[in-house]
């Protein structure tokens, strides 16, 4: 039995080969039974006349339920009407367990079913392609680090104390003895990773308590974070819009059938992946707001529809720059030039899709560290190691963090962020 993929059936035109995969779907002219068989490669249509399974094995073809799960053995043939460009002229069938009433049907779900059924609805033609991509993401993210010399250097996701801010924090009981926290970020640890090698990249989940419905935030999600010593804001900005016009660039080449699925516009994506993309700093981003009516002041943090606003303006993500150093965390360091801000950097993606990387120049001199840590009011003794950083050898450094679902959400086309995770975690759901 020669067992090949779907997605490899065009290198065995006229040979006999076995598919083991699920039923997608099936029709019947009576005669002859159209078999739709994925094996998670791909669609395949295999075709089984009477004659050629005998009619006991046709007659309990046409019965066989949604999913059930079976081994095609038949003659691949070329033909460009069939989904594909080939199908499958089957000489054997084999079920190898059956499936009865399988809950998604063809017809039209509510979201809530489907999630519940999240087990089963990654099996959907439209949640295959979504995933494909998601994977196709990840994979050109450490191909983009990998091919510039960065380290992967995985961060904790216990750890003593907060990252990005102490109110969305998920704690644990630590044994008994003390309590530990879901990390925020890998940030912190990625940057002693810096200071160690150079630059360096964390890929992991990381966990925010956040109690916000809305359809950007998960409360797990997967974040790759590089972080790089002698690095300066401008020096990350240009290393955060090669990354993603990297990431664009790789999905469209690679992902194109998924992205038709999907039904993807694919021109603002290819106009997404042009460098240089559009740079402005947080005041003229307030400008702007306000020009098209919001009441945002100088100093207020910008929200999700604010984001979605500034970034109609432009076809390229849109890396906004120097945002009040009151709505950025500790660990940012300030412009010499205006002390208000921070030298921090938010790349929002186009299409209205908001914000997809948070990232920017990190404070470098001990005493106005320590300081920071003091003025919002957080406990020093778990950032002594952090502290030691910059007093061993500082350097200027800089970093960012993307949030894997983010830029899958944006890349789709997705309303909301939930379809880009397998099995995607919010305030109201951790099941299944
Ligand atoms: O802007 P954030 O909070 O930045 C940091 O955590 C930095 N420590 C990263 C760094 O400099 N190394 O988060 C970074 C990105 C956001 O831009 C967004 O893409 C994603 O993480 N993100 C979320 N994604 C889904 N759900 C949430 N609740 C998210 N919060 C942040
Ligand atoms: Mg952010």
């Amino acid at each position: 039995m020669a067992w090949v993929y779907i997605e490899d059936l065009g290198r065995h035109p006229g040979e006999e080969v076995t598919l083991r995969g699920w039923l997608y779907n099936r029709r019947s002219s009576g005669k002859v039974h159209f078999l739709l068989v994925r094996d998670g490669t791909g669609v395949c249509q295999c075709v089984a006349g009477i004659n050629d399974l005998g009619p006991e094995a046709f007659a309990a073809a046409d019965h066989l339920g949604q999913e059930t799960s079976l081994e095609v053995t038949g003659v691949v043939r070329e033909d460009q009407r069939a989904p594909g460009g080939r199908e499958l002229m089957v000489k054997r069938l084999n079920v190898v367990a059956p499936a009865t009433d399988y809950p998604i049907t063809p017809k039209e779900h509510g979201v809530a079913f489907l999630l519940d059924q999240r087990h089963l609805w990654i099996r959907s033609s439209r949640q295959h392609a979504i995933l494909r991509i998601r994977s196709e993401v990840a994979a050109a993210c450490r191909d983009f680090f990998a091919e510039r010399g960065f380290v992967l250097f995985d961060a904790p996701i216990l750890t003593p104390t907060s990252c990005e801010g102490t109110t969305n924090l998920f704690e644990i009981d630590y044994f008994g003895e003390r309590k530990a926290y879901l990390t925020q970020s890998g940030q912190l640890y990625a940057e002693a990773g810096a200071l160690a090698f150079g630059k360096v990249y964390c890929f992991g989940p990381t966990f925010r308590a956040e109690k916000s419905k809305t359809r950007r935030h998960l409360t797990e999600f997967w974040m790759v974070e590089p972080e790089v010593a002698y690095f300066n804001l401008d020096d990350d900005m240009q290393l955060a819009e090669d990354f993603v016009a990297y990431i664009v660039t790789r999905v469209l080449e690679r992902r194109g059938a998924e992205l038709k699925t999907l039904e993807r516009d694919l021109a603002p994506l290819a106009r997404a992946a042009q460098k240089p993309f559009a740079r402005i700093a947080y005041d003229e981003a307030i400008e702007r707001l306000r020009a098209k009516g919001f009441a945002v002041q100088w100093g207020d943090d910008l929200g999700g529809d604010e984001e979605t606003a500034l970034s109609n303006d432009f076809a390229t993500p849109m890396l906004v720059h120097r945002y009040p150093a009151a709505c950025k965390p500790f660990y940012m360091k300030r412009d010499p030039a205006r002390p208000e801000l921070a030298l921090c950097v938010d790349m929002l993606a186009p299409e209205g899709y908001g914000e997809i990387i948070g990232g920017g120049q990190r404070e470098d001199d001990y005493a106005t560290l320590r300081a920071r840590i003091l003025e919002r009011q957080l406990p020093l003794e778990p950032f002594n190691w952090y502290l030691d950083l910059r007093r061993y050898g500082s350097v200027p450094h800089a970093g960012f963090g993307m949030g894997i679902e983010r830029a899958v959400t944006w890349l789709c086309g997705l309303h909301h962020v939930r379809e880009a995770a397998p099995f995607p975690r919010m305030m109201e759901r951790l099941e299944p």
